[in-house]
Order: C-alpha cells, then sequence, then structure tokens
C-alpha cells in the first residue's frame, strides 16, 4: 500500500515553453485531484532545431530540477524531448514518465479511416521518424506522410495565434498535406493545438486532427491509478500546498500572460529559475 503522502505528491510536467500548457490542461481537466509543477524553458525555446546532444542534456536537467520538487510522475509535454531523449531520461529516473508521441501515434491510427495519416512536427520530431516507425510497426498498412514546420513554434511564443503572418507560415507548411488523401493529421508538436484553428481552416472538414493530449492524460491517469499513486482528494485552498506551481527559465510575465490565455484556472505567478544549476 503506498503511503498517502507519495500520492499526493505533485506530476512533474515540462516543455521548451508554453506549448506544454495544452497538455497541463488536459491533466487538470481529466485528473482535478493532482497537483502539478509545470517547468517551460523559455530561455531556452525552440527546441526543436536542436540536435539530439542539447535536447537530451536540456530535458535532464529538467528532469532533475522536477525530482528537487518531490514529483511522483513525470509528464514529458514536449514531443521533440519524446522523440530525441526518452530512453535516456528514463535511465535517469525510477519514477513513472509518460510522453506524448506513443498517445499521439495511438489516437491516429484510431482515428484514421483510409489509413493515411499525416504529421507535421518540429524538426527534431520529424528528423527521429519516430511517428512513422510507431504507426507502422502497429498498423502496418498506413501511410505517413511528416512534414517539419520549425517556425510555428516561435509564432506561437510571440502570442501570433491569430495572425495572417501565422497564417500564411502554415499555408505553406501545410501546402504538401493537401489533396494528398490523408483524412488525419497529427499536430504533433504541443504548441500547434494553440493554433488549431488556423491549422483547421487550411486543411478543411475532410481532415480529422488529432491533438495528443487527450490520450496522454487518460494514459497518465491509467498508470497512476495502476500504480496506486493517484491522489484521492483535491488539496484544499489554505493548506499551504498549491494545487498548481509554474516555473520557467526566463521571462516569467511574458508566460503568465500566454498562459492566463491558455489555461481555465487562473495562473497566480510564474517562478524563474536557474535551470543551468540543475
Ligand atoms: N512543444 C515542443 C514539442 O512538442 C517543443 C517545440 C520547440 O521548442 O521547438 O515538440
Amino acid at each position: 500500500m503506498i503511503k498517502e503522502e507519495v500520492c499526493n505528491r505533485p506530476i512533474g510536467v515540462f516543455d521548451s515553453g508554453v506549448g506544454g500548457l495544452t497538455v497541463a490542461r488536459e491533466i487538470m481537466r481529466q485528473l482535478p485531484n493532482e497537483r502539478i509543477v509545470y517547468f517551460g524553458d523559455t530561455a531556452r525555446v525552440p527546441y526543436g532545431s536542436k540536435s539530439q546532444e542539447t535536447i537530451t542534456k536540456f530535458s535532464k536537467q529538467i528532469v532533475r530540477f522536477l525530482q528537487t520538487q518531490g514529483v511522483k510522475a513525470i509528464v514529458v509535454a514536449c514531443n521533440s524531448v519524446s522523440a530525441c531523449a526518452l530512453d535516456e531520461l528514463e535511465k535517469d529516473v525510477d519514477i513513472p514518465i509518460v510522453d506524448v508521441v506513443r498517445p499521439g501515434a495511438k489516437t491516429a491510427i484510431g482515428a484514421t479511416k483510409n489509413g493515411r495519416i499525416g504529421v507535421i512536427a518540429t524538426e527534431a520530431t520529424v528528423g527521429s521518424g519516430i511517428y512513422s516507425r510507431y504507426i507502422k510497426n502497429n498498423s502496418p498498412d498506413a501511410t505517413v506522410l511528416s512534414k517539419a514546420c520549425p517556425l510555428l513554434v516561435p509564432l506561437v511564443e510571440e502570442g501570433l495565434w491569430e495572425d495572417p503572418v501565422t497564417d500564411e507560415i502554415a499555408g505553406r507548411y501545410l501546402a504538401g498535406l493537401i489533396d494528398v488523401g490523408i483524412d488525419t493529421l497529427i499536430l504533433g508538436c504541443t504548441h500547434y493545438p494553440i493554433i488549431r484553428s488556423t491549422i483547421g481552416r487550411i486543411m478543411g472538414d475532410g481532415v480529422a486532427l488529432v491533438n495528443p493530449a487527450y490520450e496522454t492524460a487518460r494514459e497518465l491517469k491509467e498508470l497512476l491509478q495502476e500504480k496506486g499513486l493517484e491522489s484521492r482528494h483535491r488539496p484544499g485552498l489554505g493548506t499551504g500546498t498549491e494545487l498548481y506551481k509554474f516555473f520557467v527559465s526566463d521571462a516569467a510575465d511574458k508566460f503568465q500572460m500566454f498562459a492566463n490565455s491558455i489555461l481555465t484556472y487562473g495562473i497566480l505567478s510564474a517562478k524563474v529559475i536557474n535551470i543551468d544549476e540543475y
């Protein structure tokens, strides 16, 4: 029987910036009793155009920081880290780690009717080939068409969520995925659900957009239940245990402003930490 103290520990969730909040939002919705410690690496975003070595180094530092916060499980709310560093992270910790790639691929396999799946993601994720590998392993007849969209993350981090510049850039990236018969498109970067309406407008009604966040939160829930780690009570106000805590490596005010538009829960504050110390 796992002690209540362990069950009451928070879930660590991280990303290079605000994108992972799309996953945190879903965890808040599906697992309302769970506390969350979120870290956004705002000083070093974007990750998707960096090498595997750098992404691994950065994410190992973040995992070490989250462990100082006493987390009971970690959600890698970043496809680029899930694609490039998951195996290395798993070697370093003995708590459960959930990634976003496998849940996203699984959802797409379940959603497609014609077996033609598109993936948009960062250069690191597309370059790793992880989505097509996972989809082909589980659904050998499927066809996967991938496209790296490196400028979309900086546009989202700048808050250009509904903007002609974003329409133009997204339109160029997505042009090669229109009229090629895909009926499902994986939003393979956690920043993309923030500009989902732009992507949806370009792709049209015939293409189902898959946001891996829903399935990721569902898998986290199952895992916590399986391991007897789920929190049984929602921490009450004034108990000294904050439900949600936010940390960043730079520009806390900007993060806080955007986070308030993404999350229904108004974030009280985000604290800057020096991630290089970890
Ligand atoms: N949101 C992350 C992802 O899912 C990282 C994007 C980036 O920093 O390039 O890949």
